[in-house]
């Protein structure tokens, strides 16, 4: 759908969620991330850029479990620490995944995917055209519950924080292993927020699409 037909039927109140496609599992174990791989970090910061042409082919699992322990994941289990940082370890954002078969929620503890919701949300994470047909868009999601010990007056700028070191940690898995991504604030929030079946104390903050980069015909 473009982005005129999604800017105006969010207006109406009417951009809703696909039907989902594919097999849907209420609970996906993922595949433990490797411990090596990936090209070194120094050429993955000179490779590090957004795009925004996607092919549609799914990410293979071990792929898909590496990126959502890029964002989220436990890498100091003995503390249950994360991959990426938080306000006073507050770990308050959630990494949702877009696929066609629904909408998941990452545990970072069990390393698996939770259905949340049994729609293919992806074309709502944004008004840019792409995030309909990419192969998933993760949507980072504040958790306001669990900011208990910030400030009130900062803890929707450190959830933006926390979420945009998530972001790059996602920019660099995708520089290392030749996927696109771009990370994104452009969206109809209050529709995302419907269709993700959000409650009271959960803000989406941004959204960030990844694939496999279009494939370019080769000329004759
Ligand atoms: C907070 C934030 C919001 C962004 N929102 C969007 C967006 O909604 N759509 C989009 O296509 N790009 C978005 N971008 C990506 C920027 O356009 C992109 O990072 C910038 O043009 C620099 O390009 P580069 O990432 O390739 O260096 C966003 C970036 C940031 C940091």
């Amino acid at each position: 759908m473009n982005t005129l037909t999604k800017m105006a039927l969010g207006l109406m109140g009417q951009l809703k969620a696909r039907p989902a496609r594919g097999t849907t599992a209420q609970s996906l174990a993922l595949a433990p991330p490797g411990r090596a791989g990936g090209v070194p970090l120094m050429q993955a910061l000179w490779q590090r850029q957004s795009q925004r042409e996607f092919g549609t082919q799914p990410l293979s699992e071990p792929v898909l479990g590496e990126l959502v322990w890029a964002a989220a994941g436990v890498n100091r289990p003995s503390l249950g620490g994360r991959t990426a940082p938080s306000a006073m370890n507050s770990q308050e954002v959630d990494v949702f995944v877009a696929l066609p078969s629904g909408l998941y929620r990452y545990d970072p503890e069990a390393h698996a995917l939770r259905l949340e919701v049994h729609s293919d949300v992806r074309g709502i994470t944004g008004y840019q055209d792409f995030t309909d047909e990419a192969a998933l868009d993760l949507v980072f999601v504040a958790d306001h519950r669990r900011m208990a010990l910030v400030p009130a007056s900062q803890r929707e700028a450190y959830a933006f924080a926390a979420a945009g070191a998530m972001a790059q940690n996602v920019y660099l898995y995708c520089a290392s292993q030749g996927l696109a991504t771009v990370i994104r604030a452009w969206i109809d929030r209050q529709a995302l927020g419907q269709a993700m079946d959000l409650g009271a104390d959960q803000q989406v903050l941004l959204a960030q699409t990844v694939g496999y980069p279009k494939q370019v015909p080769a000329e004759r």
